[in-house]
């Protein structure tokens, strides 16, 4: 597809209290690509005019993404939404339209029906703002637990990206798989995916009192597929030929630098907080 080469058609896309530069071009109907878009947070609708956002907010009832709350977090005030693309067609398309605005290579944007979006928020006493989301096919059969990701740009680098990620392997875990993201990756979804994993993998690692674990122990645990354990400890330069085999050589240090003091898991999603999968 010429796409990801077309040019970008719209320049600033507004939502809540965020004006965004885009990045990328997205495919919203031609009467849309104005320099400046306005979207309403909650339904995702875009509008040409202030006064049309406007009007469709004061007639609009919804405070949250539609779907159904799996994850509340009350001190980080944050919860997730799960959303299905057959249920919710149109919030589900325009999430997708709203997406392309930052990524540059994605096909997907009006056959949602096959997907499950699940749409991170931060609360307070207005509502649920969106953050971010990522969606997943209902039936992979190449065992992908992820399709695309998105932090929208006020959120990025505070760790919702690596948020996500965690969501997408607690999921895995419930339904007892192991998971994989769809590839390609972008270059910031692979950076965070290697962070993500790098993180895991050495904490599990370094919980381990006598050292013995294997690459699939450590995949049946994590979630984490074995070819993705692998590549992450080669980056990391932790394997090692020792008499002609490839064994996992790990130093404290390294454990030191990625582990301990980074407080990164406190930011990870939370089991206990994640209410899912619900009766229907
Ligand atoms: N430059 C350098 N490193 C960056 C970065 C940037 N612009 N953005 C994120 N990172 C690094 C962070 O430093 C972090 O690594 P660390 O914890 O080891 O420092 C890691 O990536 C994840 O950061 P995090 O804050 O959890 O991610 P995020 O909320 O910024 O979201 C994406 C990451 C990929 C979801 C976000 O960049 C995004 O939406 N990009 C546009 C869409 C896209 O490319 N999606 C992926 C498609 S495969
Ligand atoms: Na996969």
């Amino acid at each position: 597809h010429a796409e990801a080469t077309k040019i970008k058609n719209i320049q600033t896309v507004q939502f809540g209290r965020w004006e965004v530069d885009c990045w990328y071009y997205s495919p919203y109907p031609d009467e849309y690509c104005v320099d400046h878009l306005f979207l309403c947070e909650h339904t995702l609708r875009y509008f040409r005019r202030l006064s049309t956002l406007r009007k469709h907010e004061a007639a609009c009832e919804l405070r949250s993404p539609p779907g159904t709350e799996i994850y509340r977090d009350m001190e980080r005030s944050l919860c997730v939404f799960e959303v299905d693309g057959r249920e919710h067609k149109e919030y589900c398309q325009n999430l997708c339209l709203l997406a392309k605005l930052f990524l540059d290579h994605k096909t997907l944007y009006f056959d949602v029906d096959p997907f499950y979006f699940y749409v991170l928020c931060e609360t307070d006493e207005e509502g649920a703002h969106i953050v971010g989301y990522f969606s997943k096919e209902k039936h992979s059969p190449e065992g992908f637990n992820l399709s695309c990701i998105l932090t929208l740009p006020p959120y990025q680098r505070k760790g919702y990206g690596k948020f996500l990620i965690s969501l997408s392997y607690e999921l895995s875990k419930r339904e007892g798989k192991t998971g994989s993201p769809e590839r390609p990756l972008s270059d910031l979804g692979r950076l965070s995916y290697r962070s993500y994993w790098g993180f895991v993998i050495l904490s599990a690692l370094a919980s381990e009192e006598d050292g013995g674990l294997t690459i699939r122990e450590l995949s049946d645990s994590t979630r984490i597929r074995v070819e993705d354990i692998v590549s992450t400890l080669q980056d990391l330069g932790l394997v090692k030929l020792w008499k002609g085999q490839h064994v996992v050589s790990i130093s404290e240090g390294a454990i030191d630098r990625y582990v301990k003091g980074s407080g990164a898991a406190a930011l990870l999603c939370k089991p206990s907080l994640l209410a899912w999968p619900q009766a229907s």
